[in-house]
């Protein structure tokens, strides 16, 4: 009875262009937090389902070229805007022995991946990974086995890669076709290393030696990489102490602590699903970056920062061994939710990976004959048009809501500033699922042109997912409105349940 009046109301007051303002938005370009990172739009590829073997490789395929990567697949990967990409686990990682992967590819062994209940042909290893990111023009992120792995592995893996005189692991690199090191930057020390689901879980006392002495090694090879040392992910049990206990232990060793989260709607419940989880993301990132702060000195020449490196909506798919989660509008609206999260707090996350990106909990489908974009695509791509912008602090008053005794403003924001091209982006999620919210939006500093670009996602359906044949329903629309000069500033409505980014030029 009361869905059926709140959806009576919902649209007769769609049926309004605008809305009365009941909300206000106060932008200004000298309130900056910190650079929009360009590795907060990074990804995720681990040897899991088909994210490998028929997502981004496919040997034989008509689709794919002489090196066996699908060429559709490499394209939609292009214009998503990947700025780095993690390999080659998640939980794979923590049994992997990186050296099963390299040669000619008929002479490799298969193993049992005992993360997912697999065999690993390992035809898809290091040098197929590194090629890759050079074609895709993403910056390479390694997780090292910090399960069941040794500090020699890591060390001969830095070699193998990076290092440029004559040893036995760069002349096996050689032999395999590539003279000139690859120069990855960017080490994980490990995976998820506190879960009882890892091959080799760990204390975190216990992990803190083993990522310091690989650390160590690691950086004898080859001192110009980063690291990021294993946060917690098993948010139930005492993940606070754990990663205290990482970033006070490994303080002057790594550059980022990485931090997991996946949601879910279990209760389909909208409100509550964007809601409950951006308190949560709000949450890590806040005693996450306290734990930081807490023993930073400002001599310190290592600080550390916050790697976000897996996040996504994950919970259809938890019992399908491949993890092909059904991704539908009310996910595409949650996108919204992690990057205004990440840009608020663009001081401390200067990383983050959406996990995963073909086929496994992804905004890319194949199948044999080709592939569709899930309507999670679309925000990750156009979010990632403001790397490099200045975040800015955006002043919210909205009309609220109460959730686990929490009020939260409906309107999710973050603002930022690309000064070059003197234009203020405004992402504004909506997460009402009635209230059509009019905000007025007032400009503290200079004028902003009479016209805004508009780009959103709104539907009727907030379960509309997409398929082959079938993926350009849920996709953005844009727009332009009348934005004012004047020192009032103007009116917007922001639809219910709606994600937009309003992009307003300074004169
Ligand atoms: O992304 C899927 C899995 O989720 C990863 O392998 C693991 O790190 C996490 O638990």
């Amino acid at each position: 009875m009361r869905k059926t009046f709140l959806t009576l109301l919902a649209v007769s007051l769609s049926a309004y262009p605008q809305a009365p303002p009941t909300a206000r938005i106060k932008i200004d370009i000298d309130r900056t937090i910190g650079e929009v990172d360009s590795h907060l739009f990074g990804n995720f590829a681990e040897h899991l389902g088909r994210m490998i073997y028929g997502g981004i490789y496919e040997e034989g395929s008509p689709l794919s070229d002489k090196d066996g990567y699908r060429s559709d697949v490499m394209e939609a990967v292009k214009q998503l805007g990947v700025s780095l990409l993690r390999y080659p686990g998640g939980n794979f990682s923590s049994g992997y022995d990186w050296k099963d992967g390299i040669g000619p590819k008929d002479q490799r062994p298969v193993r049992m991946d005992l993360a997912w209940g697999s065999l690993e042909t390992n035809r898809f290893g290091t040098d197929e990974f590194l090629r890759y990111c050079e074609r895709i023009g993403a910056e390479p992120y390694i997780c090292i086995n910090g399960g069941l792995g040794t500090v020699d592995d890591a060390r001969h893996w830095v070699e193998y890669t990076n290092f440029d005189q004559h040893t036995y692991w760069v002349d096996q690199r050689r032999k395999n076709g590539r003279d000139a090191p690859y120069k990855v930057k960017y080490w994980g020390l490990g995976n998820e290393i506190d879960g009882p689901w890892q091959m080799g879980q760990k204390s975190a006392e216990d992990y803190v030696k083993f990522a310091n002495e690989a650390a160590k090694a690691m950086r004898w090879v080859d001192s110009s990489i980063k690291l990021v040392g294993s946060g917690s992910s098993n948010f139930g049990a005492d993940w606070a102490n754990w990663n205290r206990t990482v970033i006070n232990g490994l303080r002057g060793q790594i550059d980022y602590i990485a931090l997991h989260t996946y949601i879910g709607n279990p209760d389909n419940d909208l409100e509550k699903f964007l809601g409950q989880s951006s308190l949560n993301v709000e949450k890590y990132i806040q005693t996450t970056a306290g734990q930081i702060a807490e023993r930073a000195r400002p001599t310190d020449t290592r600080p550390i920062y916050i790697a976000y490196d897996e996040w996504n909506v994950w919970y259809r798919a938890q019992n399908d061994q491949h993890l092909e989660e059904k991704y539908n509008f009310e996910d595409a609206l949650a996108m919204g939710m992690f990057f205004n999260a990440f840009f608020r707090h663009a001081d401390v996350v200067k990383m983050a990976n959406l996990a995963q990106m073909v086929n496994v909990i992804a905004p890319i489908m194949t199948n044999k004959q080709g592939l569709f974009l899930q309507p999670t695509y679309f925000p990750i791509a156009e979010y990632g048009r403001q790397r490099g912008n200045l975040a800015l602090t955006s002043w919210v008053s909205s009309p609220t809501y109460v959730l686990n005794r929490q009020t939260l403003p409906y309107l999710d924001v973050s603002t930022t500033y690309n000064s070059r091209d003197r234009v203020i982006c405004l992402n504004v999620l909506n997460r009402s699922m009635s209230q059509d919210i009019g905000t007025r939006i007032e400009n503290q500093e200079g004028k902003l042109s009479s016209s805004a670009d508009v780009w959103q996602m709104n539907y009727p359906d907030l379960k509309a997912t997409h398929t082959f044949g079938d993926d350009k329903k849920v996709v953005p629309k844009t727009s332009t409105v009348a934005a004012s000069a004047g020192r009032d500033g103007f009116t917007y409505t922001f639809p219910a349940h709606s994600l937009t980014i309003l992009r307003l030029h300074m004169e």
